[in-house]
């Protein structure tokens, strides 16, 4: 896996080129959207938002007016690039610089959607455990969860292109960002979340799992 600032050195460096790689992901993320019931959304938080285009589209044509949005993000590449293209939405939108810890100086039940795109695949397995506690924390009660991650592959040709990518990424992390295909779902705590939707998409043989799961209280 890479350290924190190797991440944070690679996102930088790639900057607005990000969005490059979010026309490849696009049918995953239409999945996502069509899935976790936005248009009755209050407070939206996104853990890892990039150049800030998910959140863009959702302020722009989905959440009601209302409606506000919190993203963070480890580069400050992102961050400007995010602040920048969120600045016409006024108050609605924040977008602040975190350090990637997994333990989010978030208050408890703040928000009622939280999404994180590809960033979950970026992490040890241990900070994802933790970042979907603090999901759980952060959500209020009738909060819903939204994930997508690179996934394993489950026909012949993307087990064989998925596994060619784990094994470059454990040889060159730097190379992918360290990014590589997890199992969301068996990290998913048992009794925590409830799964309304779950599906995987492909695109160019590479999967992507998309979770929508609602919070359930403990
Ligand atoms: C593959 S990009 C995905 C960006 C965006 N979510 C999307 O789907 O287009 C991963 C993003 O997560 C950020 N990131 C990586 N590790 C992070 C962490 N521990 N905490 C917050 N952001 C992180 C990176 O800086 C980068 O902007």
């Amino acid at each position: 896996m890479l350290a924190r600032w190797q991440v944070r050195a690679f996102y930088d460096r790639l900057g607005a080129k990000l969005d490059w790689w979010g026309s490849w992901a696009d049918p995953a993320i239409r999945d996502l959207l069509s899935n976790a019931t936005f248009e009755a959304a209050v407070a939206v938080f996104e853990l890892g938002c990039g150049t800030g285009r998910l959140a863009e589209r959702l302020l722009d044509r989905i959440l009601p007016p209302q409606a506000s949005y919190t993203g963070i993000d480890l580069s400050p590449t992102m961050i400007d690039l995010a602040r920048r293209r969120l600045k016409r939405f006024g108050d609605r939108a924040a977008v602040h610089l975190t350090d990637g810890a997994a333990h989010l100086e978030v208050a408890a039940a703040s928000c009622d959607r939280f999404l994180c795109t590809y960033v979950l695949d970026l992490l040890e397995e241990e900070e994802i455990r933790t970042v979907i506690d603090e999901a759980h924390r952060v959500l209020s009660a009738d909060g819903l969860l939204g994930v997508v991650s690179l996934c394993p592959g489950s026909t012949l040709f993307s087990r064989m292109l998925t596994g060619a990518w784990a094994r470059l990424n454990a040889a060159r992390p730097a190379l992918l960002g360290g990014c590589r295909p997890i199992e969301l779902l068996k990290l998913l705590p048992k009794g925590a979340w409830e799964v309304r939707h779950t599906r995987t998409i492909s695109r160019c043989g590479v999967p992507s799992q998309i979770i929508v799961a609602a919070k359930v209280e403990r």
